[in-house]
């Protein structure tokens, strides 16, 4: 290596440690004063539960937490994908600013509708006819669930508060798999142009964003069943790639069978009841050419990792109705009876990518 590149992978190695540092410090701080705000997670008079699961190792999730960095560090040092824009762009205070306050304004909201019997499910009152009932739910306890644009506006901030800054890095976990997939692809001679991927439940857009700017000409279709949504992501990835949008529900997808040469879903499947999960997997073999790859991202599941209190003790705190069965599901099993082999995982943190092969 010449020194001139021996330099530039330096100052970017720097720039991935002091940007990601200043991301993780600057959430941290909202999650203490969210957890503030939110209170304890017992109810008032409530004895909480003795859990099954001993407590949680502290060290061993620092040393996941930094792992996750350390790994994107090394993909981007070995070319896979590139600096991400979240860690390149020059931070705008006044926007920052603005999110946090929204972000606040929320945790007040939430802390209420979660104190609230019935607070979860609300969001049926003023839901859409044609949706289906188990998305007619204020998820995470939210305003107006997945369907006002204050919702969308406020998502972001709220999962990066809940992962203390490391949900962008999470996320890419699955944009590994997808540029492993594009430089397969591409060395048995296929062009990016001709290379086709759905982000399916792309909400407002955060991975879509990173995929577009790594594969500029691959055309993408972004699709959510959350029109608020749908018009976030394209205000996120606006000028970037080739991105099309489409209002469509995951178990009946609007595309052609055996027609794309990737999918990927991103924190869908614990949003989704076990049987929905099932025609969502058949659906994604469906539209999938033979040969095609399947790029899933979620929560890490029982067993994964040392932390099964957290994912005991989660869908507690949170309005998750669906997502201790998810943490309990096998991927291998429920992919694999849709015809889709798993090819390899990779755990990132409190999240893990899997990739299967359509056969
Ligand atoms: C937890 S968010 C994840 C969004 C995004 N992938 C991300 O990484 O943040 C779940 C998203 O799934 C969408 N969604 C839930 N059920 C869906 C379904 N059956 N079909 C399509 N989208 C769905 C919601 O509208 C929401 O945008």
């Amino acid at each position: 290596m010449s020194v001139a590149a021996m330099m530039k992978r330096r100052a970017e190695d720097l720039q991935y440690r002091a940007a990601s540092a200043a991301k993780v410090s600057w959430y941290t701080a909202f999650y203490v004063m969210g957890r503030h705000i939110v209170g304890p997670l017992t109810k008032p008079g409530e004895v909480p539960k003795p859990s099954r699961f001993g407590g949680v190792d502290m060290g061993a999730m620092r040393k996941s937490f930094t792992k996750l960095f350390d790994n994107e560090r090394r993909d981007i040092a070995a070319g896979l994908y590139k600096m991400p824009r979240e860690f390149t762009q020059a931070p705008n205070p006044a926007a920052s600013l603005r999110r946090a306050k929204d972000y606040l304004d929320e945790a007040g909201k939430v802390t209420r509708r979660a104190n609230t019997p019935g607070g979860g499910v609300e969001v049926r009152e003023s839901a859409p006819d044609g949706l289906p009932g188990y998305y007619k739910q204020n998820f995470h306890f939210q305003s107006d669930g997945w369907l006002s644009e204050r919702s969308a506006q406020v998502y972001d901030t709220q999962v990066e508060v809940l992962f203390t800054g490391s949900a962008g890095a999470m996320r890419r976990r699955a944009l590994a798999f997808i540029a492993e997939e594009v430089a397969r692809l591409k060395a048995a001679g296929r062009t990016e142009e001709d290379i086709s991927l759905a982000d399916v439940a792309c909400g407002t857009g955060p991975l879509l964003a990173d995929i577009a700017d790594n594969f500029p000409a691959m055309p993408i279709t972004a699709v959510d069943l959350s029109e608020p949504y749908l018009e976030a992501a394209k205000r996120a990835v606006a000028g970037r790639g080739r991105v099309s949008y489409l209002a469509a529900p995951a178990e009946k997808l609007p595309f052609a069978d055996g027609s794309l040469d990737m999918l990927t879903t991103v924190y869908l499947f614990h949003e989704l009841p076990p049987k929905v999960r099932r025609e969502v997997a058949a659906e994604i073999a469906r539209v999938l050419k033979p040969g095609g790859l399947y790029v899933h991202l979620d929560s890490v599941q029982y067993g994964d990792t040392s932390m099964d209190l957290l994912l005991e003790s989660f869908p507690k705190a949170f309005h998750e109705p669906y997502y201790d069965s998810y943490a309990k599901e096998r991927l291998e099993k429920l992919f694999g009876e849709a015809g889709l082999e798993l090819e390899g995982t990779k755990i990132g943190f409190l999240s893990k990518a899997s990739a299967f092969r359509k056969g």
